[in-house]
Parts: C-alpha cells; sequence; structure tokens
C-alpha cells in the first residue's frame, strides 16, 4: 500500500522511471538508499525493498516527511525521514545509492513555501540540480551510486560534466520520450523563445543521470 497525502506531489512517469532504473543498479544487500526531494519516497523505497536496505529521505516539506514516514511504516521499510534542506539533515553520512526527482522546471526562482516549491527551478531548471550534483558525490560511499532524473530542457550534458568534475563515472543509465508535462506544456511559448524547446515540441526526453563513486571492486557483480 501507497499513500499520498493532500498537498505531497503525487509521483509521475519520471518518478517511476527512477525507480525502476535505482531497482536494477549493481548495489549490494543492505544498502544505504537515500532519497532528496523525496515526496512520499516512491523511488526510495521501491530500491530499499529491492536491496533490503534502510532508507534515509529528505523533503523540505513537512507533510512530505510524515508520508514518507507512513509509507515506510506500511511498507515495513526501516526509514529516517528528515526534514530539511537537500543534504544538510545528513552531514557526514554516506550512503551506496542516492536518487533524487527534484524540481526542475524552469521558470521562477524556487520559493520559500506553496506547492511551486516541487517543480519551480530558477531560470533554467537547474537551481537544485546543481546544488545536488555539487554536494552529492561527498556522500556516497565507495562504489556508491547517484541518480538524478531531469528532463532533456534541462541541461543533461552539465549534470554528467558535473559527476565527471567530482570524481565520478558518468553515463546515461535510462532515458524516456514522451509527451511534455502539463507545466512545461503551459511554458511552452516561453521556452520556444528562450530556445529551451524547439518551435513545435511536444515532447520531451526523460532522463535518468548516474554517476558512479570509484570503489567498487566488481562494478556488474556487485560486491
Ligand atoms: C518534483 S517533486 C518530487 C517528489 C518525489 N521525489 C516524486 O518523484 O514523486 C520535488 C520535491 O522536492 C522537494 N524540495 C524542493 N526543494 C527542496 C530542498 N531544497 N530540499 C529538500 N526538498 C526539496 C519538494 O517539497 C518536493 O516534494
Amino acid at each position: 500500500m501507497f499513500i499520498v497525502l493532500p498537498g505531497v506531489f503525487h509521483p509521475r512517469s519520471d518518478t517511476r522511471l527512477l525507480a525502476r532504473t535505482a531497482c536494477t543498479q549493481p548495489l549490494p544487500a543492505g544498502a544505504r538508499v537515500l532519497e532528496l526531494c523525496a515526496g512520499p519516497a516512491y523511488a526510495g523505497l521501491a530500491a530499499a525493498r529491492a536491496f533490503k536496505g534502510a532508507l534515509t529521505t529528505v523533503d523540505v516539506s513537512r507533510r512530505a516527511a510524515l508520508n514518507a514516514s507512513l509509507n515506510a511504516r506500511l511498507s515495513r521499510i526501516r526509514i529516517r525521514a528528515h526534514r530539511g534542506d537537500l543534504l544538510a539533515p545528513v552531514a557526514g553520512q554516506r550512503f551506496d545509492l542516492i536518487v533524487a526527482n527534484p524540481p526542475y522546471i524552469p521558470g521562477d526562482e524556487p520559493p520559500a513555501r506553496g506547492p511551486g516549491r516541487a517543480w519551480e527551478a530558477g531560470a533554467d531548471g537547474r537551481a537544485v540540480l546543481d546544488r545536488i550534483c555539487a554536494d552529492a558525490p561527498a556522500h556516497l560511499a565507495p562504489g556508491g551510486v547517484l541518480l538524478l532524473v531531469h528532463s532533456e530542457v534541462c541541461g543533461p550534458e552539465a549534470t554528467l560534466a558535473a559527476y565527471a568534475a567530482a570524481g565520478l563515472e558518468a553515463d546515461v543509465a535510462a532515458r524516456e520520450r514522451g509527451p511534455l508535462g502539463p507545466i512545461l506544456r503551459d511554458r511552452r511559448a516561453e521556452l520556444e523563445d528562450r530556445g529551451l524547446l524547439a518551435s513545435g515540441q511536444a515532447e520531451e526526453e526523460v532522463l535518468v543521470l548516474r554517476g558512479m563513486a570509484p570503489g567498487r571492486a566488481g562494478k556488474d557483480g556487485g560486491t
């Protein structure tokens, strides 16, 4: 059973792509999983279940943190659900898998409160992504995997370059083409003007960008 409390972001196709990708990573049983920007923790719970591991979540919304806790309890998965800003609540901790579906829609700066906190990500869509790319690699255990999902419109190459600059092996773990989501659709004219969407573009590619920390004994076989 999985619940989504009123006011918490509902998992969508990008969440499900992230969850499927997370569950197939070459990680050992008992992997420590962190989901950032977790909402109700759909992807983090799927991964913790797949690896029989423990889950830590962080979301800036108090209600989302409560929602993640409730879902973990329903799934009988051990969880530490933090309310806080990105990696601040897990200072000094390392994880075997970090996953996030952060706000990534180009538009307004991230607001301090309100529903837009779930998607507004600054002019280029990278306000939260860049912070995760800068800070998350230091929280990976040796051989750990970082997975971020986002649209092609907010610079997958910048995510891959940031991973490489942090010493991670970077690649695209999964990609899926589909119709523009409702918010991008509403902003189509503006995004076309700014060159972020091609004229008449009705579809987008959503990608899962993977960074792997050095240190795993057998990349394909786990340890
Ligand atoms: C696009 S929603 C994704 C929710 C969930 N991961 C999913 O895929 O269903 C983004 C989430 O990020 C959270 N968020 C936004 N800014 C944050 C920040 N600075 N630190 C932690 N969480 C944040 C929002 O509250 C929201 O729950």
